[in-house]
């Protein structure tokens, strides 16, 4: 059970490569790290393995079939800016609600409080409005969570906090977890193993 990049190139433009030849996996239940520099196509491999991006060559694999193109995904991608994987003109409970309906008691652990539910992202600051992206990206049918800077703009408390229950909920649905960070203590933490894009 697995995810895999096999032979991957992409490019916004034609003939000039962002990266190519990129082999990668995760397996269910294994969290691994994605680190390199910045500009180095990090969030563009992100949106390839999750499908929000078509490669330009290679392919994505999820237990060795093609990516569904329908229904609730089961790679799920937590965007490094939240305010951009929202739709602005929906209050904040259509947001979460979109794929699943998280209990009371996720939610409470993530933070986010009730009155919430009735804003519209604007009325959120990024740290909060990225809970919601959590908690929305962890749906019962999730295998696999792409973590793009996940918790980078939260406090160092905050961030412990929210990773300890995206952890909790990984190993209660053996669920893989890709985590790109810039933040090396986090990586050291929490991964089994990093890999580099520069070196893949
Ligand atoms: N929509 C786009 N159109 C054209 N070029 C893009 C687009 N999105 C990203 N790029 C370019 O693709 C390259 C890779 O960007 P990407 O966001 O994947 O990098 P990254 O490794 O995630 O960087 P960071 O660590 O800063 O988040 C960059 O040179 C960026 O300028
Ligand atoms: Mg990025």
């Amino acid at each position: 059970m697995q995810l895999e990049a096999i032979d991957i190139g992409f490019g916004y433009k034609k003939n000039s490569w962002i990266f190519r030849h990129v082999h990668m996996s995760v397996s269910r239940g294994e969290i691994v790290g994605l680190v390199g520099p910045s500009g180095a196509g990090k969030t563009t491999l992100g949106k390839i393995l999750s499908g929000y991006e078509k490669p330009s060559e290679g392919l994505v694999r999820l237990n060795g079939s093609p990516l569904p193109s329908k229904g609730y995904h089961p790679v799920q991608l937590v965007f490094q800016h939240p305010e951009k994987a929202v739709n602005p003109k929906w209050r904040m409970k259509e947001i979460l609600h979109e794929g699943w309906n998280p209990d009371d008691e996720l939610l409470e652990r993530l933070g986010i409080e009730k009155d919430w539910l009735r804003r519209w992202p604007n009325e959120l600051s990024g740290g909060e409005l990225q809970r919601f992206c959590v908690a929305r990206a962890l749906g019962p049918s999730t295998q696999f969570l792409i973590a793009d800077e996940m918790t980078t703009m939260l406090d160092s408390i905050t961030q412990a906090q929210i990773w300890q229950v995206v952890l909790d909920m990984a190993q209660k649905r053996n669920m893989g977890i890709l985590v790109i960070s810039h933040e090396a203590h986090l990586l050291n933490r929490i991964c089994s193993r990093i890999i580099d894009i520069s070196q893949v």
